[in-house]
């Protein structure tokens, strides 16, 4: 059976429905009542009351597939497989169930649901902290070992890897913020060979490509509250899964901009520029393109304008970028038109799930406009540096300057 993401939607709903889980609508992707988050990052960020212990509405056990944006992998884009929009399938125990059911459950969906093959899945645990004296996930892993996860396909990392909480790392967690040690389940991508840049043997935290994380169980059992950790009091599961990484593992295919909620996108930015994605010198210009507009179509549908402050201007900064991008491989002008296949195409991409066919109208307007307003900048800047004989880098860094753009943006044209 071939798994499209339409069908992905539907195995895991019922997967979740048939544990007697209840569906809890998609936060929006622009939180509107919750002024300190630009951005829905990710699945639990509706549900934070719920897990330090309010009674939720739709009871103990949830799901859902939230619509999320991380500005702050704005700079890894570019590689096979990083993005600023995804998808996340999560599911939630809010004092239900544990480790125990939740590594069992999503271990079945991944090998009896999704027919994935256990020798490619590989699993991490939380090693312990020992500064903030948050022990090591023994339980998880005896877990794994009963399931049948071999030793050797079981690492375990410290708090940089395997503990989460929406500020990272427990020393980096506020005040009565809840997180807790997780467990990740990596698939590995067997034809890749491990580049020893990334160090002397591969592992699933491994940066060069060959293992791709698909799912995080994060026990959420912990409150830091006078810079120490307190229990909370329940104990919640907190899972998220990318939907576009789960797509790429089903096809094996590393790159997930090679797969279907990316491929039609960089074909049409192909047909565009009339250059092919298959030249190294283009693939991350093109994934940079791809995934900027495809967070941009999101976020300009949730009601955002481009603008110079907070959500407005990680807007503008992600069309400007997808401009500047254009124009590198183009070598010529610009022109909002260059936008219209690449738009149709993401909005087509997701009809019936988040769009209509008339949502282009609402949307290519506005990146028409910040495609004129943005090529007027650039112009006028040339003008100034026309007028230098010769220009220094401090000319040229004070033309970047008045675009309006952090300082690391201009280092990039
Ligand atoms: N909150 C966790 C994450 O974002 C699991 O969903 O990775």
């Amino acid at each position: 059976m071939k798994i499209d993401h339409k069908k992905l939607r539907e195995l895991f709903s019922s997967f979740w429905e048939e544990r007697n889980h209840k569906q809890l609508p998609p936060a929006p992707l622009v939180p509107k009542e919750d002024p300190t988050t630009l951005f829905n990052g990710s699945g639990m960020q509706q549900l934070v009351p719920y897990l330090l212990g309010e009674i939720h509405p739709l009871g103990e056990r949830l799901y859902n597939i939230q619509p999320c944006f991380r500005a702050q992998d704005i700079d890894e884009i570019g590689d096979n497989r990083h993005t600023t929009f995804f998808e996340m399938m999560g599911n939630w125990s809010l004092g239900d169930y544990f480790k125990k059911e939740q590594l069992q459950w999503f271990w079945q969906f991944l090998t009896q649901v999704l027919n994935l093959p256990e020798e490619r899945l590989y699993v991490s645990i939380f090693a312990g902290d020992r500064k903030n004296n948050l022990p090591a996930d023994q339980e998880s892993k005896e877990i794994w070992k009963k399931i049948g996860v071999e030793e050797s396909h079981i690492f375990s990392y410290g708090p940089e890897k395997n503990w989460w909480s929406r500020a990272g790392i427990p020393n980096n967690m506020p005040e009565n913020e809840p997180g807790g040690p997780d467990s990740e389940v990596f698939f590995e991508f067997t034809q890749i060979k491990h580049d020893p840049k990334y160090g002397r043997k591969c592992h699933p935290n491994c940066d060069c490509g060959r293992f791709l994380e698909i799912g995080n169980s994060v026990f959420m059992e912990y409150k830091k509250t006078h810079q120490r950790f307190s229990l909370l009091p329940k104990k919640n599961v907190d899972f998220g899964g990318g939907l576009e990484r789960m797509i790429a593992v089903l096809n094996n295919q590393p790159d997930i901009f090679q797969t279907e909620l990316y491929l039609p996108i960089i074909q049409a930015i192909e047909e565009t520029l009339h250059l092919p994605y298959q030249n190294e010198k283009n693939q991350s210009l093109m994934r940079i393109i791809a995934d900027h507009l495809k967070a941009a179509v999101f976020i300009i549908k949730d009601g955002v304008l481009p603008s110079n402050k907070e959500r407005g201007y990680v807007l503008r900064r992600l069309l400007r970028r997808a401009i500047l991008k254009m124009y590198q491989l183009k070598n010529n002008d610009i022109v909002p038109s260059d936008f219209k296949l690449i738009l149709m195409k993401i909005i087509n991409l997701y009809r019936n799930i988040y769009f209509t066919d008339e949502d282009f109208n609402s949307i290519y307007p506005i990146v028409e406009d910040e495609t004129i307003r943005f090529n007027k900048t650039l112009k006028n800047g040339l003008r100034i540096i026309d007028r230098l004989t010769q220009p220094t880098g401090k000319d040229i860094f004070a033309l970047y300057q008045s675009f309006g753009f952090p300082k690391e943006l201009s280092q990039e044209v």
